[in-house]
């Protein structure tokens, strides 16, 4: 059997080789880290509704987080949970995600994705991460907390600024827990927010979130909801602009924004994986994963599968039925899919709305971060405005 280098600096920046091969020949794969991947789209799809595989520790393996305070946090979250106790914590939060309250904040979103797109093209050159990418969704999870500017820039957007070179995520995400350790308690009475009042106020049936569930699912929040939407603008943008040709679609047509973002999610999967644990023996793709193994599901082999998409390698913003599985599935899929998508859309509609000259500044720009394992994008990616 073939084994394949998942962690090389190669793999990180080309993956698609290796997974293709992957899903191809070992469709079923015991990895030498432990975990057994799943890569053909059919398969994985399946498996993600399946109920004989429960919640997995993917984010927390991934860190190498065994025990501490953080990884406390990473159990209780709702994304480590079953059943009923899944159910609650989902059901509470989910109140702040109705397509309502997403909807709501389109405004605001296209009032700052104006302004920071505004403000790159007066200068005529930058980073797109820097410049779009990173404030837009980080300033959106500002907002959906409702916690004053000056004090979440001081606190939070400083922890995973990228200016400080490359992010050390288990020294941010304790910082970040602390923080929200103690603004949660002292603001809930106050704080005005859908989100904060998901987090805080109890059901109709009397269910509420204990001062750990409040905190663990605000740092999931935080980390799941910024990190992963900077990545999907990034690679959108970088996407796109390395295919003119589909630029000029979705300039003549800016309806394709909504396919231009699914197929992005596709084709350059912001997030790299989804993970379960098998509590019961399960067949398949020909073989065998058995009881008591973690499973990982790989969306950059199922969004690739030829089975379910024609010419697969191919970036197309016209492709109809696109359903990548970036989001997940099953009943943890992504509860903030429609905040992302449509902060993304608005973020690519001002972007080549406005700035019809803009272009690479290094059209070579395939050197992809290693800091977060579970997330994909450039390290960066420059642009020039022509006037
Ligand atoms: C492009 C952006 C995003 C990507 C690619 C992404 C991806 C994912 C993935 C793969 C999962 C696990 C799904 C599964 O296990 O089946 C997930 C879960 C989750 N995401 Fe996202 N996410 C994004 C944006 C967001 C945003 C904006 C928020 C909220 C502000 C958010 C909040 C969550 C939460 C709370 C969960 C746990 C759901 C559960 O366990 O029931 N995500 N996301």
């Amino acid at each position: 059997m073939t084994t394949y280098d998942f962690h090389s600096a190669e793999t990180r920046d080309q993956p698609f080789a290796l997974f293709h091969q992957m899903r191809d020949h070992d469709p079923v794969y015991l990895t030498d880290f432990g975990y057994w991947y799943v890569s053909r789209y059919d398969d994985v799809t399946r498996l993600l509704r399946d109920t004989r595989l429960t919640s997995g520790q993917g984010v927390p393996d991934s860190f190498g987080l065994t025990e501490g305070p953080l990884r406390d946090i990473m159990d209780t979250w709702m994304m480590a949970l079953d059943g009923p106790a899944h159910t609650k914590s989902r059901g509470l939060v989910s109140r702040a995600f109705t397509p309502r309250a997403v909807e709501s904040l389109r405004a605001p979103v296209k009032a700052l994705a104006q302004e920071l797109v505004g403000a790159l093209g007066a200068r005529g050159e930058g980073d797109i991460i820097d410049a779009l990418a990173f404030p837009l969704p980080m300033e959106v999870t500002r907002m959906l907390f409702g916690v004053e500017r000056a004090l979440w820039d001081r606190e939070i957007t400083a922890l995973f600024d990228r200016g400080s070179a490359s992010v050390d995520y288990v020294e941010a995400m304790t910082v970040l827990a602390e923080f929200l350790s103690d603004y949660i308690p002292a603001h809930r009475a106050t704080a005005g927010t859908d989100l904060f009042t998901a987090l805080s106020s109890p059901d109709a049936d009397g269910n509420v979130l204990s001062d750990l569930e409040q905190v663990a699912n605000a740092v999931l929040l935080v980390t799941a909801g910024f990190e992963t939407t900077m990545s999907l603008i990034t690679n959108a943008v970088r996407t796109l602009l390395l295919h003119p040709d589909q630029v000029e679609l979705l300039r003549a047509d800016q309806s394709l924004v909504r396919s231009a973002v699914d197929e992005a999610l596709r084709f350059e999967p912001a997030a790299l994986f989804t993970t379960r644990f098998a509590t019961e023996q399960i067949e398949v793709a020909g073989g065998v994963i058995p009881a008591g193994s973690n499973v990982m599901f790989s969306s950059i082999a199922a969004n690739r599968d030829p089975a379910r998409y024609p010419d697969p390698d191919r970036f197309d913003i016209t492709r109809t039925d696109i359903r990548p599985v970036t989001f997940g599935g099953g009943v943890h899929v992504c509860i903030g899919a429609s905040l992302a998508r449509m902060e993304a859309e608005v973020a690519i509609a001002t972007l080549f709305g406005e700035l019809p000259g803009l272009r690479l500044a290094d059209p070579v720009c395939h050197t992809f971060q290693g800091a977060n394992p579970s997330v994909r994008r450039p390290e960066t990616l420059r642009v020039t405005i022509d006037r």
